[in-house]
């Protein structure tokens, strides 16, 4: 028998908040970075929901408590669990593999174990709080077991399952070992969420190919098997986006404004800032980039003294090698355009390898006049449309790469392929000497776009689909 039990669900790897320990050994939970919770926040203090998680340290145990209105689940990972589980399969197989094998993927079957008997842990977890008929809503690739497991713990439920990062066509998807689990997994979902079109079609594709349903988009049918009936699957692209309202909010504040203006001014004043603003991942094409600028400043064509590029680097995933390895890459790189283009009180690029406040990355956003967002692959890329939220006075240039959801809707940028390295320096010049009437003509169409398409709307879409889909008890969420 449950001692809780709720009528929505949300399960994430992360829980939406960090728990921090300060000096003096006071624990408090910090709501994290993602927009994810602001979307969901009031719907589920609205329909009783619960988030279930991982709280981010190894070994913590920790009882369920109430923050905001929402029931939050801590989930224990061991030291076993994170290397495996987490680092392994989830950022070494998966994550490279999705990303179009920009890294090659480890495949090691202990890995794979781990994988398969934490998923189990957070469907047990699910099964055991959610109420009779009630809505579930699993949360990116690090799960995408758990719908099928779900499924056969409590048929009753009704379950959507987003994926966050890409999915990669089906001549990459097939290297992996546990392909077929894996689409088994997802397809344990009502809806099955992507960020493209471009990835639905390709789940789409790999569940014909390895199970051999029919599909007609975005639908694919399960024929009836044994005493399970047959059923129909939603599978389907609904790209995430931010609060853009909030992030254009804060950016009007005064002192955010203020700040802004400072950050030129220690900069320098110098005529162009660029910023770039990525996790430190090999995905996001930080070499490219750099690679692109050590060029322009070599040909002339951009003098050091006028131009400045803000590389905020945040930390991430430290523990895995490839990883490390990038960040040594990246720091070399940096060292080597500073030297040879630096003078005594001027450095070409401000590299800061930490994370910001938001009130500190809205200043950033402000301050700069071309927006470089160069990713190989990326599912969305949050940080464009940041950007675009922020620039109330409708100027900015952003640099967008066509390997990024975001670039489906944002038309208005001047879309690069980051591969292409002439190419990329010609668009940074370009961005660079667009004229103001172009500049605010561009921003006013992205920003458009950015607030009608906002993350409210995202989940909105996604959960009447759920509901519409399953005309089950999950109705009335996302209206
Ligand atoms: C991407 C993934 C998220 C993940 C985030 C940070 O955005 O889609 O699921 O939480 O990166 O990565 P981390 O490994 O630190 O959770």
């Amino acid at each position: 028998m449950v001692d809780e039990s709720y009528a929505f669900v949300v399960v994430s790897n992360r829980l939406p908040v960090d728990r921090v320990v300060d000096d003096d050994g006071t624990e408090r939970w910090n709501q994290g970075p993602g927009g994810l919770v602001t979307a969901l926040e009031p719907i589920m203090r609205e329909a009783d929901g619960a988030w279930v998680g991982w709280a981010g340290a190894p070994d913590l145990e920790h009882e369920p408590f109430d923050r905001d209105g929402i029931r939050i689940v801590p989930l224990t990972l061991s030291q076993d669990d994170i290397e495996r589980y987490y680092e392994g399969f989830s950022n070494d197989t998966l994550w490279p593999l999705y990303h179009d094998v920009i890294a090659p993927p480890s495949y090691h079957r202990i890995w794979w174990d781990s994988y398969v008997s934490v998923n189990q842990r957070f469907a047990n977890a699910v099964a055991g709080i959610t109420a009779h008929g009630g809505t579930v809503w699993v949360q990116d690739y690090q799960l995408q077991l758990v719908p099928r497991m779900l499924r056969q713990l409590r048929p009753d439920l009704t379950i959507g399952f987003f994926n966050h990062i890409p999915f990669p066509a089906y001549g990459i998807f097939s290297q992996l070992p546990w392909r077929t689990q894996i689409v088994e997994g997802l397809m344990g979902a009502d809806v099955i969420g992507f960020q493209r079109v471009a990835d639905a079609g390709n789940f789409s594709r790999a569940v014909r190919r390895l199970l051999g349903y029919t599909t007609k988009s975005p639908y694919i049918d399960i024929p009836a098997r044994g005493e399970h009936p047959s059923r129909r699957v939603v599978a389907k692209a609904f790209p995430i986006s931010i609060d853009a309202q909030a992030f254009e909010q804060l950016a009007r504040r005064p002192e955010v404004q203020a700040r802004a203006a400072q950050i030129r001014q220690d900069l320098g004043n110098p005529t162009t800032i660029m910023l770039g603003v990525d996790r430190l991942d090999y995905t996001k094409g930080i070499g490219h980039r750099l690679k692109a600028y050590h060029e322009l400043l070599g040909d002339g064509r951009l003098v050091a003294e006028d131009v400045m590029l803000v590389q905020v680097a945040s930390p991430s995933r430290e523990r895995v090698e490839t990883y490390r390895q990038l960040r040594d890459e990246i720091e070399l790189t940096v060292g080597r355009i500073n030297g040879d283009f630096g003078v005594l009180g001027h450095e070409p690029v401000s590299y800061l390898h930490h994370g910001f406040p938001r009130e500190e990355m809205a200043a950033l956003y402000l301050a700069a006049d071309v927006m470089l967002v160069t990713a190989l692959r990326d599912g969305m890329n949050l940080v464009a449309k940041e950007y675009v939220a922020a620039r109330f006075d409708d100027d900015g240039v952003l640099v967008l790469s066509e390997f990024t959801g975001a670039s489906d809707e944002l038309r208005q940028a001047v879309l690069i392929n980051p591969h292409d390295i002439d190419g990329m320096k010609d668009a940074i010049v370009r961005a660079i000497e667009m004229p103001r009437p172009e500049r605010r003509r561009r921003m006013r169409a992205l920003r458009k776009r950015v607030r009608e398409n906002d993350v409210a709307h995202w989940s909105r879409e996604f959960l009447r689909t759920l509901a519409r889909h399953s005309d089950g008890p999950s109705e009335g969420l996302g209206e």
